[in-house]
């Protein structure tokens, strides 16, 4: 959703400002802004990238050594100059930025209006600040307990930093529900979203906890709960490094991603599987061995393209832990009156862990009594906070917006689990589980010879890259990963492409298909080829323009599809790990050939902290 990055110390703030903000805009690219505290407190926003503000204010001398900055996903507002944040109370004293929803705006801002109180943007963040205001007014009290109370008669989600002239060395933050990282230098804080914007300064962190405020000077910190106790924080070391945020020589995050899969894969694995011994370990689920042997259901809740890896990961628990998996969009879920039990365990994916359906949802389940579990790839998000174990995705921090690596790290965490389950219920004997330990271990190398392929997927892209529809098909496993061939494909060029589970051609879908088709088949040799092979033929009979994912070697879809794709034969249990390789790609370079932005698709966030 929005980020948000705050600084108080001794340095200029305006340079660590900027800095963070580059690395939080994949988080929001509506608007971006800045406050720097210095005399006075100046504020300078504007509608567009965290570029355009820099332009704004390249001639402006910008002094301060406290400040905060903020890019913004529009929800309540227009992406305009005037919602920009941060925004100021009407003296002009106070000024605040925020992620999250201030769901009772509209009656506070009725309640303020009342009182003469007069607004300039259509944001529920400007009603939070005027109700500071209000009660500084009103009470007289200092800033710290003005927040803390604003803050008892706000209803929804936030991440805020609030700064006022009158008390220049104080910078206050409070979060609920979305997140917030300090970052604890000598004589300095940082303040972020994430950590991205602080691992340059210090490897020294506290996540801030809901309900939790910050009061934070140069030279102390100060954590009181939104009841006014004072909170003991815990310092965290942070395993981030700085190079993991840069593009690495490549034109764009979502290349680079793509081509760290190898690696993300390995690191994703490490420590957690023996070929040899045909052994699974899962230190963050050994506690759990008993339950897992005994469980009844296992409903997986996630949204996007975590929710195309939860599909994946249902073929595979079904099939090697003979548990019975049903996947859900969180969103739904959440809404639903769902049947669970304490007997249910429920298993959320989320890249960032900080997903607002998919925490809804997770909170629903614990309420009734379910066991929590959390597929998570940022360490000490959210989720990972509340659920009772899971496993880290450890692929590393994902900039481009499209998740990429993320998902395939997601992928192969279910593979591990749907294995672990196996080898604690022994539903897949000790000898099938060394010939799938060894075939999983070897995916890194196969994902980069499927790499090799790049240069032939561009010149596929160049043909395709005008079209105005997709259609994406896959059987068994290869289904999810047509519908996130599918989605990639949409959110980063903004063709339309729909996947479908290839059977299902002929009860709709085929009625679109003419000459001006294309449609991607996942038609490697496992055990629906025969069948794929059919529906490919249907295509054809029909004039579509078919582009085949093909196992090496293959001789007979050659002869029918327009143009094939080959990837390294694997077991169909780690088809969708290499089978996704080239639709990443494919929507990458169509995306490019078409003056898209693909690190930052058009009104997408990467963290997406609201419902
Ligand atoms: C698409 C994409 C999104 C996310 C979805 C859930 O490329 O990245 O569909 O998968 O917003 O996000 P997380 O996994 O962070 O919960």
């Amino acid at each position: 959703m929005c980020g948000i990055v705050g600084y108080i110390g001794n340095r200029d703030a305006y340079p660590i400002l900027i800095k963070g903000l580059h690395r939080l805009e994949y988080r929001g690219y509506d608007s971006a802004g800045v406050a720097l505290l210095d005399q006075d407190l100046k504020v300078y926003k504007k509608a567009g990238k965290v570029s355009g503000l820099e332009n704004f204010v390249k001639d402006i001398p910008l002094k301060g050594t406290a400040g905060m900055g903020h890019t913004r996903w529009a929800t309540h507002g227009a992406p305009s100059d005037r919602n920009s944040h941060p925004h100021s109370s009407g003296n002009r004293k106070l000024t605040i930025i925020h992620n999250g929803i201030i769901e009772n705006y509209a009656t506070l801002k009725e309640a303020l209006i009342e009182k003469g109180h007069e607004f300039k943007s259509d944001t529920d963040t400007e009603v939070l600040i005027h109700l500071v205001e209000n009660i500084q007014e009103e009470t007289k009290l200092g800033l710290k307990e003005a927040v803390r109370i604003a803050l008892t008669q706000v209803i929804g989600a936030y991440a805020i930093v609030i700064m006022s002239s009158e008390e220049p060395d104080l910078l206050i933050a409070a979060r609920k529900g979305s997140p917030m990282v300090i970052g604890v230098g000598k004589g300095e804080y940082f303040i972020a979203s994430d950590a991205t914007p602080i691992v340059e300064y210090t490897k020294n962190v506290i996540y801030l906890n809901d309900n939790e405020i910050a009061i934070i000077s140069r030279n102390n910190l100060l954590i009181k709960s939104i009841d006014n106790v004072v909170q003991t924080p815990y310092v965290h070391e942070l395993e981030l490094k700085l190079e993991m945020l840069e593009k690495g020589g490549f034109d764009h995050f979502m290349m680079k991603e793509i081509y760290e899969q190898p690696r993300s894969i390995r690191d994703c694995m490490r420590g957690r599987i023996y070929p040899q011994q045909g052994r699974v370990q899962l230190g963050g689920l050994k506690e759990y061995a008993e339950k897992l042997k005994n469980i009844d259901r296992i409903i997986i809740v996630a949204c996007g393209t975590s929710w195309h890896a939860g599909l994946v990961g249902e073929y595979l628990i079904e099939e090697y832990g003979r548990v019975p998996v049903e996947v859900e969009y969180a969103s739904e879920f959440r809404y639903r009156n769902p049947i669970i039990s304490e007997k249910d365990l429920v298993i959320a994916i989320s890249q960032s862990g900080e997903t607002a359906d998919t925490m809804a949802a997770l909170e629903l389940a614990k309420d009734k009594g379910a066991t929590i579990f959390g597929i998570c790839n940022v360490v000490g998000a959210s989720i990972p906070r509340i659920t009772d174990a899971g496993v880290y995705t450890h692929a590393g921090p994902e900039i481009g917006v499209a998740s990429t690596k993320a998902f395939t790290a997601q992928v192969t965490v279910l593979t591990l689990i749907a294995l672990y389950i196996a080898q604690i219920k022994g539903t897949v004997s000790q000898s099938k589980l060394i010939t799938l330990l060894t075939e999983l271990n070897e995916i890194p190398d196969l994902i980069e010879q499927a790499l090799k392929h790049n240069e032939e997927i561009k010149t596929i892209a160049a043909k395709f890259k005008d079209a105005r529809n997709f259609l994406f098909l896959g059987r068994g496993s290869a289904f999810p990963v047509a519908l996130e061939g599918a989605l990639k494909l949409k959110e980063i060029s903004y063709i339309h492409a729909e996947g479908y589970p290839a059977a299902e051609m002929k009860h709709g879908p085929i009625a679109l298909i003419d000459e001006e088709m294309p449609v991607v088949f996942i038609a490697t040799k496992h055990s629906s080829y025969e069948k794929v092979i059919s529906n490919i033929q249907e295509v054809k009979a029909r004039r579509g323009q078919v582009i085949a994912i093909v196992t090496e070697g293959d001789t007979e879809v050659k002869k029918m599809a327009d143009y094939v794709i080959e990837i390294p034969q694997t077991d169909e249990a780690f088809l969708p790990l290499l089978a996704t390789i080239p639709l990443q790609l494919l929507a990458y370079h169509i995306a490019l050939m078409r003056g898209c932005n693909v690190d930052q698709p058009r009104n997408l966030a990467k963290s997406v902290t609201v419902e």
